[in-house]
């Protein structure tokens, strides 16, 4: 046992490997047992803010398996220290995430499926199926018996006009494979009719894009004197900053223990943070689309379709990598190399004013932030998720959205109003992405309040003789359901977390803003049956009394669910939220109606959210950073 690991640091691949090797020998694994996951169990809360020494947690792992033989979801929890299980529970009537495994192996049922080749060689000539691309869409739920007795899969296939073609480009509309994962094999080829394949290329590789423009000059971002971050392990240490870097094959990255570091107090602001879900729902009510939604968390698994990064493409200067360390379905190590990456950027100004009435003027500061990233593929898209750090406190996510649109082939001639022309009958459905992300504060200690800020206009008469007037209402929110709400542009609404027990410099609670940026209403009806299992869109802002077991928006199993878990369900009790050890959840959407430019790959498009520390400084903690020296050619510094 490592003595100075973080108590909440992800498994190391030897933990991960310890934990296989557990439960393999526990009696309970056999050769259809397939790991979904294999994850930290992660410690009690009292070991970050209790009494409870970091030297005498032990470290447990929880995995979630799933037995093919019997259709059967268990979690295990083992202990490392004791090198034993400690429980092995049955998860009745439900389907964990699927593995990265069975991609491949759902592709390869396929493109192995006489039924499949049959209905190739009717609706195409041939049934050579070596161009053809399968990729793993999970079946959902519409209420068929089927999709809630089968562990299942309903592909969406492409052929290749060549082996290194964007076979996306040529989406083969009316051939659906349905796949049981179980017994890894197509149970049966549905059709539609026949689309003939879009007639154009449609690729973005460097290699066939033959007329480039001039390549652009080179941009060097050199640190001479090496990062201003530290690294011990997991844990980070960044301008008065400090963090714990964790990673989960579900999740993808996740922050942990964020803490700043406030003239030598280490004061803590969020005990974690992480997606928990996300589902792309498509508007098109065709027979061959209308099945199109992903839960890319719960489903695939974000953390599992995690990337290795690379310098100098991915990231730029000087950077610290992190590995995830996983395993595959059958318990073999996995180790996604560079799977987190981490570095500094200049972000322009910090601040800047000039006097003009003094010599040395003007005050300018360069902004440096700390950048944590990683980046998953699943499928077709590419989802990046970007954590910032700033010198003056505030703390963002920002989501980059780029990869290849879901395309579909349409007639000759054809249109259609559900989605936008991006090439001779190739379409792009319109489709909404909405990511749910959990902010577990501390704002100075566990016991924290939430307020909803709403600006108002007061109305004209005797105190408002000027019609000027406008001022902030904060409204503290008691339960759960008064929780529950949306953003409104026309009160600038925010919300606040503060601390009710500890009182800033003037007399106020100290307390961190949510400050939203883009978002969206769901547009498909509530009844429509990805929203019944995507609860979680139904509000922007959701606040829950911290439950070690509620850590994800759509349910622990949203993959072919029935819908009704998650938020939705916890929410319904209207537990109280005030002075309370809280969770504050965010939805936020983007709304994409493709044009042209997204294609053949998308350009990235950007959303996310701000954390900005309202009154939980003294006044502006960026002050203290100290001028940069200055490039002019006459020298001198920046102030
Ligand atoms: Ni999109």
């Amino acid at each position: 046992m490592l003595t100075h690991i973080h108590p909440l640091e992800p498994l190391s691949a030897g933990e991960v490997r310890q934990a296989v090797a557990i439960l393999q020998n526990s009696g309970h694994v056999n050769s259809t047992t397939r790991f979904v996951s294999v994850s930290l169990k992660e410690p009690p809360k009292a070991c970050i803010y209790g009494d409870i020494q970091t030297d005498q947690i032990d470290r447990d792992a929880f995995a979630v398996l799933f037995d093919n033989a019997t259709n059967a979801c268990h979690e295990a929890v083992v202990s490392l220290k004791e090198n034993r299980l400690v429980s092995w529970k049955h998860i009745p009537g439900v389907q964990p995430t699927m593995t990265a495994d069975e991609q491949v192996e759902c592709e390869q049922a396929v493109l192995a499926s006489p039924e499949f080749k049959a209905a190739l060689k009717r609706q195409f000539g041939t049934d050579d199926t070596s161009l053809v691309m399968v990729d793993i869409w999970s079946a959902g739920n519409y209420g068929a018996p089927e999709e809630s007795t089968r562990r299942m899969a309903r592909p969406l296939c492409f052929m290749r006009a060549d082996p290194t073609d964007n076979g996306y480009a040529r989406p083969i509309e009316g051939i659906r494979p349905v796949v049981d994962l179980n017994e890894m094999r197509v149970i049966r080829v549905e059709e539609y009719g026949h689309w003939p394949l879009p007639p154009l290329p449609g690729n973005y590789a460097s290699s066939r894009v033959p007329e480039k423009r001039p390549a652009i000059k080179p941009l060097e971002i050199t640190q001479p004197e090496g990062p201003s971050f530290q690294v011990e392990g997991r844990v980070v240490r960044w301008q008065n900053w400090s963090l714990v870097v964790g990673f989960n094959a579900r999740e993808g990255l996740t922050l942990h223990d964020i803490r700043y570091n406030d003239g030598g107090k280490e004061r803590s602001i969020l005990y974690r943070a992480s997606l928990t879900e996300m589902v792309v729902p498509y508007g098109d009510p065709s027979a061959t689309q209308f099945r199109k939604n992903a839960f890319d968390v719960g489903e695939y698994g974000m953390g599992m379709c995690a990337n290795s990064l690379e310098l100098g493409c991915d990231c730029l200067g000087l950077i610290h990598y992190f590995d995830a360390d996983l395993t595959t379905s059958r318990g073999e190590p996995l180790t996604i190399k560079n799977a987190i990456c981490m570095h500094e950027e200049d972000y322009g100004i910090l601040w800047k004013h000039t006097d003009r009435r003094l010599p040395e003027t003007p005050e300018v500061r360069r902004s440096r932030r700390l950048v944590i990233s990683s980046v998953s593929t699943v499928e077709n898209y590419e989802y990046g998720f970007f954590w910032h750090l700033y010198q003056d406190g505030n703390i963002q996510l920002e989501l980059k959205l780029t990869g290849i649109l879901s395309l579909g082939t349409l007639q000759p001639g054809e249109t259609s109003k559900y989605g936008a022309m991006i090439a001779p009958q190739l379409y792009a459905p319109v489709h909404q992405h909405f990511f749910n992300v959990r902010l577990d504060f501390a704002v100075d200690g566990t016991n924290n309040s939430v307020q909803r800020v709403d600006v108002v206009q007061d109305e004209p008469g005797p105190a408002n003789p000027h019609g000027n007037a406008f001022s902030a209402q904060a409204t503290t929110l008691k339960t759960e359901k008064e929780a529950r709400d949306h953003l409104n542009l026309q009160t600038a609404r925010t919300w606040k977390v503060v601390n009710p027990n500890v009182r800033n410099a003037l007399g106020s609670p100290v307390g961190y803003k949510f400050l939203p940026m883009d978002n969206s209403f769901p547009m498909a009806q509530p009844s429509a049956w990805w929203r019944k299992r995507a609860g979680f869109v139904d509000y922007h802002v959701w606040v829950t009394p911290f439950d070690e077991t509620e850590q994800f928006a759509a349910g622990d199993y949203p993959n072919q669910s029935q819908g009704g878990d998650g938020l939705t369900k916890w929410t319904e009790q209207d537990r109280p939220i005030e002075n309370t050890d809280l969770v504050f959840w965010y939805t936020f959407g983007h709304t994409h109606i493709p044009r042209p430019e997204d294609y053949p790959v998308m350009p990235t498009a950007y959303i996310g959210f701000l954390l900005k520390p309202n009154g939980f400084f003294t006044m502006n903690p960026a002050n203290d950073v100290p001028p940069s020296p200055g490039k002019a050619p006459k020298g001198g510094c920046c102030h």
